[in-house]
C-alpha cells in the first residue's frame, strides 16, 4: 500500500470534502489543463483559508475575553468587587491563549513543506508567514478549537482512559483476525480511515503491522505532521485547550489547566516499520469503532444527510463486505474535558467488516523523522508577565463548541 500511495502525485485539498477526479495524461488537453490549473488554484486557496485560521485564533479568541471584561465592567461597581479574581482569570486565560497561539504558529510555519504542491511558497507570500492575517469563519474557528482538544485524546496522559475505551476495541479485533502465530505483521496493509492525530494508526504500527492513517482535514494533518515529526522529547510540549469552554466549569483553575504532549516519543517505532500519514479521501473501511454525529447537518451551505446505523449497515452490505463481529453501545467519549460539569457519552457501534483493499486517492508524506523544534522559547503561563489586553479585530464570531 504504501509503495502505491508514494508513487501518487498530491491530492487535491481545496475542499476537505470533494473527490479526488484522476487526471489522465493524455487527456490533457487544454481544457482539463486548465481546469488543472484551477483545481490547483482552489488548493492553494483552501491551504490559505486553513493557515489563515491558525492564525487567527489568537485574535478571536482574544475577542472572545475582552467581550466578557467589557460584560463584566457593564456591571455596578459594588457588583464587580464581589469577584475580585474575576479580571485576573481573564488575563491568565490571555496568557492561554498567546502560548497556544504560538504553537499553532510553529505548526503552520511547518506545513508548506508536506505537500508537494507546485511553487506555493514562490506564488503566495501568505505561506512565507506574511501577509494579512483576515477574520476566519466560525465553523473554521470551531474547528481548530477541536484539533486543540484532539491533542489531549491522542498525544496526552489524560486521553489515554479514552483511547483505551476508543481505540483497544480495535486493536484487539486487529490482534484477533491477524494474530502473530498465523500472519508476518509487516506484510498486514491496515488502513485507519479518518485517522485525525494519528495515534490509533501509531499504535498499529507499534505492533508490527504495516499501518497507514489517512485523514482529509488540513487541520488534523497540520497538526499530525507536528506532532509525529517534530515533536520526540516526551511531555515536552504544553497547550490550554479547555480555555475555549467558558460555561460548565467547576473551578476557573479547571479552564487555564494545561496539558503536555506527546506522551510516547513518536519516533520510538520499532526499526522496520512501515507507518505513513496520508491526505487525501478515503473509500474502503476495514474496522470501525463510532457514533454517528454527523458534523455537517444543520449546514446550510453544505451537503449531509443523517443516515441512521441500520441504513449505513444495508449500504454496507450491499458492497459486498461481510460484518464478522458487530458490537452496540460500547460506551466512549469524544475529547472529553473530565473536569466539566457537562460530558458527552457516545454509544457507539464496534463493527469488524471483511473484503479486499483497493486503491484509494492519498499521498505518502511521511518519510524520514524531521529535527525536533526547540520550544523552549515559547513562553511560560508561570513564568511570564500577562501579556495584556491585546487590540481586538472586528469579528462577529460566536461561540459554539463542535466536535471536529
Ligand atoms: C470524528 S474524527 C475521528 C478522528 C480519529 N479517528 C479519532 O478517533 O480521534 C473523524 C475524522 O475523519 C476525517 N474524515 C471524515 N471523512 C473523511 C474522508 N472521506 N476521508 C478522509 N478523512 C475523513 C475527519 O476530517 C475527522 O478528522
Amino acid at each position: 500500500m504504501g509503495a502505491e500511495a508514494e508513487a501518487e502525485s498530491a491530492a487535491p485539498l481545496n475542499d476537505e470534502r470533494r473527490r479526488r477526479q484522476p487526471v489522465e495524461p493524455r487527456a490533457l488537453t487544454t481544457a482539463s489543463a486548465r481546469a488543472v490549473e484551477e483545481e490547483e488554484r482552489l488548493e492553494r486557496e483552501h491551504f490559505r483559508r486553513i493557515i489563515n485560521a491558525f492564525r487567527y485564533y489568537g485574535t478571536s479568541m482574544h475577542e472572545r475575553v475582552n467581550r466578557t471584561e467589557r460584560q463584566f465592567k457593564s456591571l455596578p461597581a459594588n457588583q464587580q468587587s464581589l469577584l475580585p479574581q474575576f479580571l485576573p482569570h481573564l488575563d491568565k486565560i490571555r496568557k492561554c491563549i498567546d502560548h497556544n497561539q504560538e504553537i499553532l504558529q510553529t505548526i503552520v510555519n511547518d506545513c508548506v513543506h508536506m505537500f508537494e504542491i507546485r511553487n506555493m511558497e514562490k506564488m503566495d507570500p501568505f505561506f512565507r508567514g506574511s501577509g494579512k492575517i483576515t477574520p476566519a469563519s466560525t465553523f473554521d474557528m470551531d474547528k481548530l478549537k477541536s484539533t486543540l482538544k484532539q491533542f489531549v485524546r491522542d498525544w496526552s496522559e489524560e486521553g489515554k482512559s479514552e483511547r483505551d475505551s476508543c481505540y483497544q476495541p480495535i486493536i484487539s479485533e486487529i490482534i484477533k483476525n491477524f494474530p502473530k502465530e498465523r500472519w508476518d505483521f509487516s506484510k498486514v496493509n491496515i488502513l485507519v480511515p479518518g485517522a485525525g492525530l494519528g495515534r490509533l494508526a501509531w499504535e498499529i504500527a507499534m505492533l508490527g503491522y504495516a499501518c497507514q492513517g489517512n485523514e482529509w482535514s488540513l487541520f488534523m494533518l497540520f497538526s499530525s505532521n507536528f506532532v509525529l515529526n517534530r515533536c520526540s522529547q516526551i511531555n515536552s510540549c504544553k497547550l490550554y485547550p479547555w480555555i475555549h469552554q467558558f460555561s460548565n466549569n467547576r473551578r476557573s483553575a479547571d479552564q487555564i489547566r494545561p496539558i503536555y504532549f506527546p506522551d510516547v516519543d513518536p519516533h520510538s517505532l520499532p526499526p522496520g516499520s512501515n507507518f505513513s500519514m496520508t491526505a487525501g479521501d478515503f473509500q474502503e473501511i476495514y474496522s470501525e469503532c463510532s457514533p454517528l454525529l454527523y458534523h455537517f447537518e444543520n449546514l446550510g451551505n453544505e451537503l449531509s444527510i443523517e443516515l441512521s446505523y441500520e441504513d449505513i449497515k444495508n449500504v454496507i452490505l450491499q458492497y459486498g463486505f461481510h460484518i464478522e463481529v458487530e458490537k452496540e453501545s460500547v460506551l466512549s467519549t469524544y475529547t472529553v474535558n473530565e473536569l466539566s460539569m457537562m460530558k458527552y457519552y457516545y454509544e457507539c457501534v464496534l463493527f469488524v467488516q471483511e473484503e479486499e483493499f483497493s486503491q484509494y486517492n492519498s499521498f505518502l508524506y511521511w518519510r524520514a523523522p524531521l529535527p525536533a523544534i526547540d520550544l523552549s522559547d515559547i513562553q511560560n503561563l508561570d513564568e511570564e508577565t500577562p501579556s495584556g489586553t491585546k487590540a481586538a479585530a472586528r469579528t462577529d464570531t460566536t461561540e459554539a463548541e463542535m466536535e471536529t
